[in-house]
């Protein structure tokens, strides 16, 4: 199994990114940082996800940073409730998080063990941090795999996305680091939606870990409902994990990606540079006049772009179903 860090903030989502990396994956420690609610809720709620499944002996919980590096912190009660995590029945967590602080936690490991990956589902503040602690993280890493940003449109404004939108100067530190980047964004995540369907065959599980995905689910619809998509609640995070569980799951492609610190309507934006993939343009000839170039920037990440979806909910379910 992989050795994963998984850096979140659930978050419904993260919830799943959770499960999945758990039972597929071999996670070093969960990492928590401010994002969707408030850090004491974030972290509240990594134990809640973990007593659900019943591994919070096994899996270890650091509290990280409670703010972005520059800005103030935003977060997304309209899709996650006031707890960050509604709707779910379970009792108040028993377990505590580790008395560690998350970024050391995050440098000591990668400088101590090999090959570790990264899966960040939030907000990019612990991980810039633990690099700008340990610079020599980036010769040790083996990869970064994040849930955030978008080739195409955003969701926080229409050009962020909202973990980006956070903490856009963390994501510019993470992106320009010299690790690879595997940029799982909004334009994959929005293939990845969960239906009434898939909520019946949660509780048609019969068991605790079903109705807990169930009454997440649910609550994540019913909010998303108001805003987003009528039909659908997107996991974004768990199309991040599974990318890291079976890279197969998802097409992507090789292409510079930055981040955008001072527009007025773009702050937060990835600006991804795919223009090595564009066909011939209706303007420009490109051989013609290969001074306009069409050869982009060379490439510091890759894109995800197209979800396997039936494989990946296949995943879900034989994963959820694995807990009993
Ligand atoms: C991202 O924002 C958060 O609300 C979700 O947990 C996910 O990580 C989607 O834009
Ligand atoms: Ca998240």
């Amino acid at each position: 199994k992989k050795k994963v860090i998984l850096d979140c903030d659930p978050g419904h989502d993260d919830a799943f990114a959770i499960m999945l990396s758990v039972q597929n994956l071999d996670v070093l420690g969960i990492t928590c940082v401010g994002g969707n609610t408030p850090l004491p809720n974030v972290t509240r709620n990594a134990l809640t996800v973990l007593e659900a499944i019943r591994h919070a002996d096994e899996v270890p919980v650091f509290s990280g940073c409670s703010h972005p590096m520059v800005a103030d912190l935003v977060t997304a009660p309209m899709f996650h409730g006031k707890s960050g995590l509604d709707g779910h029945h379970r009792p108040e967590p028993v377990h505590q998080a580790q008395k560690k602080h998350a970024v050391d936690f995050i440098a000591e490991t990668v400088m101590t063990t090999d090959d570790v990956t990264i899966l960040a589902t939030g907000p990019l503040t612990n991980v810039a941090e633990a690099l700008n602690r340990e610079p020599r993280m980036v010769e040790r890493v083996r990869e970064i795999c994040i849930m955030g940003g978008s080739v195409t449109f955003g969701n926080w404004t229409p050009a962020a996305e909202f973990n980006i939108f956070v903490d856009p100067e963390a994501a510019a530190r993470v992106f320009n680091s010299g690790i690879h980047v595997k940029m799982c964004g909004l334009n994959l995540t929005r293939q990845s939606g969960f239906t009434d369907e898939t909520v019946r065959r949660f509780r048609g599980m019969g068991t605790e870990v079903g109705e807990f995905a169930a009454d997440l689910t649910e609550f994540f619809m019913q909010a998303g409902r108001k805003i987003d998509d009528p039909t659908v609640a997107c996991m974004h995070d768990a199309c991040a994990a599974a990318w890291v569980i079976d890279p197969s799951l998802i097409t992507s492609a090789p292409m510079h990606i930055d981040v955008e610190l001072s527009g007025r309507f773009t702050r937060g934006m990835t600006v991804c540079d795919y223009r090595h993939l564009c066909g011939p343009n209706p303007i420009y000839d490109v051989a013609r006049e290969p001074q306009i170039g069409f050869k982009g920037a060379e490439p510091n990440a890759e894109a995800a772009l197209e979800l396997d979806y039936d494989r990946y909910m296949q995943l879900i379910y034989s994963t959820l179903r694995s807990y009993g």
